[in-house]
């Protein structure tokens, strides 16, 4: 068990420069997922980590000790990757002792520790079997197992769970958590699913091109995103990003698809872009009106996409279901009435154009982020309340996004 720092680290390929400064430490049995779309530098970090590759700038430290030259197979490390690559004619025994027998630890050490990990693992009785005779979660446990058995001060995860299916993937989700915590090893895991990102990671950090576009809990990433990549990548569906123009001296915002909104705080700017989560908007008499062009039910919930004036889109989630109107008219075209919580046949909604309020989500988070909102206090006020919370990014600061709450 051990911390990890990494300090200032770049890697460049010839002339492409791929990770443009990374600095991170991770505290003692902490697990930190690396999560950004795909080429965004995640995996070549977590080789730089191994030392599979070479920084071309940079130190890696594991506890104290400086790693940045060493060997892999000197920095205590084990690696678990996309692909498991048992060794097909060995029994699963043999595939987890594999590396211990190499470092000529005894027969006694490699049977305790083979056999506690496929305890853990439940995999006790598959110890005989070859790869060829698992099924794909199987064979990623056994991969776990090669890991767990060499006891190492770090672990990194290279998208360990994109070859099983769907539900595999949460079940085994689940099992590396729990794993985890329970061995309090020190772990770097890499993903670009933002759902196994929030659900594993103590920590995350988002990757963008090469840089860290924030570090922060799954959380805080969530409630204040540091930019509006942050905020776009994080959440499902995404958030909505709506333009609009500071209006009664940067307490409102007027937006381009027709509404005013207040704002707790008072921002410096004119054109800005406005991020509303599909959840903190119901549907039902309101604001903002928009022409509904697809009704995607997902049994507990239902997302309805549609056009706002101006034709930015916009996406809301509304709890339970939303059906389609039988009116019989023009069957192609999505209609949509609306069943609410407290009215279980209500069809205000009825049409093919509906309006949106803007009316807050089940929020406990905290007040602002950035420097641009002086009025903290008025904005955690507001959640608490339990009311609505928007994001607000100021174009005259674009590296700042701020997130507070409209007034009530
Ligand atoms: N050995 C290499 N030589 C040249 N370019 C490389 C090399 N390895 C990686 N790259 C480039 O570096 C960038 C980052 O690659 P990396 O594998 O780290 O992405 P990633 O975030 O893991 O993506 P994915 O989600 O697709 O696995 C990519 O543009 C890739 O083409
Ligand atoms: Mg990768």
């Amino acid at each position: 068990m051990a911390t990890l720092t990494i300090d200032g680290l770049r890697k460049s390929f010839g002339a492409t420069e791929v990770l443009r400064r990374i600095d991170l430490s991770l505290a003692d049995g902490e697990m930190l997922v690396i999560v950004g779309a795909s080429g965004c530098g995640k995996s070549t970090l977590l080789r730089l980590v191994a030392g599979l590759e070479t920084p071309s700038e940079g130190r890696v430290r594991i506890g104290e000790r400086d790693v940045t030259t060493l060997d892999p197979s000197d920095r205590d490390i084990a690696m678990v990757f996309q692909n498991y690559a048992l060794y097909p004619h060995m029994s699963v025994f043999d595939n987890m002792a594999y590396g211990l027998r190499i470092r000529g630890l005894s027969r006694q050490e490699i049977a305790r520790r083979v056999e506690e990990a496929a305890a853990m693992l439940g995999l006790q009785a598959l110890l005989a079997r070859k790869p060829r005779q698992l099924s794909g979660g199987q064979r990623q446990r056994v991969a776990m197992g090669r890991a767990i058995v060499r006891e190492p001060k770090l672990f990194l995860f290279d998208e360990p769970l994109s070859n099983l299916d769907a539900k595999l993937r949460v079940q085994m989700r689940a099992e590396i958590r729990r794993l985890q915590r329970r061995l309090g090893v020190t772990s770097l895991y890499v993903t670009h699913d933002q759902v196994e990102a929030m659900t594993l990671g103590d920590r995350l950090l988002i990757l963008h091109e090469g840089r860290a576009a924030q570090l922060a809990t799954p959380m805080e990433v969530f409630e204040q995103p540091a930019d509006t990549y942050v905020a776009s990548f994080v959440g499902s569906p995404t958030m909505n990003l709506l333009r609009g123009r500071l209006v009664q001296d940067g307490i409102a915002v007027a937006l381009d698809a027709g509404p005013v909104i207040a704002l707790a705080g008072r921002y410096p700017g004119d054109r800005v872009t406005l991020g509303i989560r599909p959840e903190h908007l119901t549907l039902g008499p309101g604001e903002l009106s928009f022409a509904v062009d697809l009704i995607e039910p997902l049994g507990s919930e239902t997302l309805v996409h549609g056009r706002l004036v101006g034709d930015e889109t916009v996406v809301v989630k509304a709890p339970g279901a939303v059906g389609a109107a039988d009116d019989g008219n023009d069957p192609d075209r999505p209609r949509a009435y609306f069943r609410r919580h407290d009215r279980p046949a209500h069809r205000a909604n009825r049409a093919r154009h509906g309006t949106i309020a803007v009316t807050g989500g089940p929020d406990s988070g905290r007040g602002t982020v950035g420097n641009k909102v002086d009025s903290r206090a008025d904005c955690r006020g507001d959640v608490a309340a339990g009311q609505r919370r928007n994001t607000l990014r100021s174009q005259n600061h674009p590296d700042v996004l701020d997130t507070c709450c409209p007034r009530r």
